[in-house]
């Protein structure tokens, strides 16, 4: 392994080659440490995490705060009152990665006013060795650099910057970290739980940067998952939400291989009264199996997000997506036979290099055809080391504005048809806290994920209730609880 612990440049020649002691518990030597602070200013250390980006992100910030809660820590309300801060940051689009250089700006006034704040930026955006080139270079006052990769070894990093090293860059290549199992997680509430089923990409759709950010694709063992599963469902968690980049090809790199199908089937075998909701499907290892599965599994959610990326089948297979439109809508009118009520969601890429009107046109086409529940829409955002960051791109911003904005238009027009349609019915939520449209209001979704907003008591929040629908508004519907605060 190899941990940089550098002057102002991150060059190989810079590199102190650190074996780690096998021996050695990190986490346990800084929490002696703050023990020691504990004791002498009466106040434990605080930290503060910021989460870029995906689920995916979400979840590993769960392991970082994990990490830091054996470590002695407890967390700050904010940044101004922490001991130390760290920024989980996203490298998908450019827009997230300013984002987070917009806001590492605010580290440096924070330092002044606190010498012994210790800083750090992880995650995707970091495993790029260009960006934490930049980061190293520019923003002086950042203590920790680390990437995906380094995440279990936070403990390790940040017991070095504590012991007297200047600044800890971690550029561990991708793919070497082992799954481990052992990182301890600390999850926010007990309504909803991300579960990660795997990690990694091995699909390298050309625009993308996660293979490159996120390593090889790697499958947990079925038997943790489970374990961890039931573990949350004891716990009184109502909604397990399933994680990988792509989890239809969960359990390929397991021996023996197992199939998301499978997984699944085991899942909704544990008893209990709670749902499983599972994201990213990629349309291409979306099987027949694996709808049938869905329609037989009865605490596996009626939503799909299957993300399409474009309707032009010359867009798909610049994009290397392994589909065509057809494909993709013949899938789509599978599932809608086999499980009633299903919704669909989706991701949509505009402006992929070389794409022109006719191409955007189709995928007008395929999204009226679809009627999605909703939609991610994304301006493509060129990414270094990609393959279509080489490609030309004739197309202006202008162009690309245009479509997104026309994209947007129609696809508020659909979801305003399918939240119109549910006015007068009834619905099962799983309630998740306060609503957004007044007081006594509370919030939740439905299996397909439509938001909830609607009147009922307090006490129904982790529970499911029967709600009657008798508004849509343009995010979400509203209604009252008729029945429900039964715990099932
Ligand atoms: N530009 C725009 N959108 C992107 N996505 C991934 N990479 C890019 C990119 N370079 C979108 C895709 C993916 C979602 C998570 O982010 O739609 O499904
Ligand atoms: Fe990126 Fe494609 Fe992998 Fe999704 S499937 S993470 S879009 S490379």
């Amino acid at each position: 392994m190899i941990i940089y612990a550098v002057g102002t440049t991150v060059k190989k020649e810079d590199a102190i080659n650190i074996i780690p002691n096998k021996g050695e518990n990190f986490t346990r030597l800084v929490r002696d440490y703050n023990e020691d602070i504990f004791e002498k200013t009466g106040r434990q250390p605080l930290a503060f995490v910021r989460t870029f980006g995906c689920q995916q992100n979400v979840s590993d910030s769960e392991k970082l705060k994990g990490m830091l809660f054996a470590m002695g820590y407890a967390m700050a309300q904010g940044p101004e009152t922490a001991d130390l801060i760290l920024f989980n940051t996203c490298a998908v689009r450019e827009n997230a990665e300013e984002r987070v250089l917009g806001n590492v700006g605010a580290l440096k006034s924070l330092k002044e006013s606190n010498r012994g704040l210790i800083t750090g930026l992880c995650g995707c955006m970091m495993q790029q060795p260009h960006i934490a080139a930049k980061v190293h270079a520019h923003y002086p006052y950042v203590d920790l650099i680390f990437g995906t990769h380094a995440l279990g070894r936070f403990p390790e990093l940040l017991w070095r910057r504590l012991g007297g090293d200047k600044r800890i860059v971690d550029l561990e290549e991708a793919c070497s970290d082992p799954l481990r199992e052992d990182i301890p997680v600390s999850r926010e509430g007990n309504i909803g739980a991300w579960v990660p089923v795997m990690y990694g990409c091995d699909n390298f759709c050309t625009y993308c940067v996660v293979p490159f950010v996120r390593g090889r694709e790697r499958s947990r063992e079925l038997c943790v998952i489970l374990d961890e599963v039931k573990g949350l469902v004891e716990k009184g968690f109502k909604e397990i939400h399933l994680l990988g980049q792509n989890v239809n090809s969960y359990g390929r790199t397991l021996e023996p291989g197992v199939s998301f199908s499978e997984l699944l089937r085991r899942i909704n075998a544990i008893p209990g009264d709670f749902r499983i909701r599972f994201m990213t499907s990629h349309p291409k290892d979306c099987t027949h199996e694996l709808i049938d599965t869905i329609a037989e599994c009865e605490k596996v959610c009626r939503h799909i997000h299957l993300p399409v990326q474009s309707g032009s089948d010359r867009i798909l297979s610049a994009m290397n997506r392994r589909y065509t439109a057809e494909k993709y809508l013949s899938l789509i009118d599978y599932a809608r036979g086999k499980i009633k009520g299903v919704a669909f969601t989706s991701d949509i890429i505009v402006g992929f290099p070389g794409e022109t009107d006719a191409d955007f046109a189709e995928t007008l086409s395929l999204i009226e055809r679809v009627r999605y529940h909703s939609l991610y829409t994304f301006i493509y955002s060129k990414r270094e080391g990609t393959k279509a960051a080489l490609m030309e791109d004739p197309a202006t911003r202008e162009d690309k504005r245009r479509r997104f904005d026309m994209l947007t238009q129609i696809q508020r027009r659909i979801g305003q048809d399918i939240y119109d349609s549910l006015v007068g019915t009834t619905c099962r939520v799983l309630a998740e806290g306060p609503g957004k449209t007044g007081q006594g209001m509370l919030a939740g979704r439905t299996e397909q994920g439509v938001i909830v907003e609607f009147e009922g008591d307090e006490a129904l929040v982790g529970r499911f209730a029967e709600v009657s629908v008798t508004k849509a508004m343009l995010w979400a519907v509203a209604g009252k609880a008729v029945t429900g605060g039964s715990l099932f």
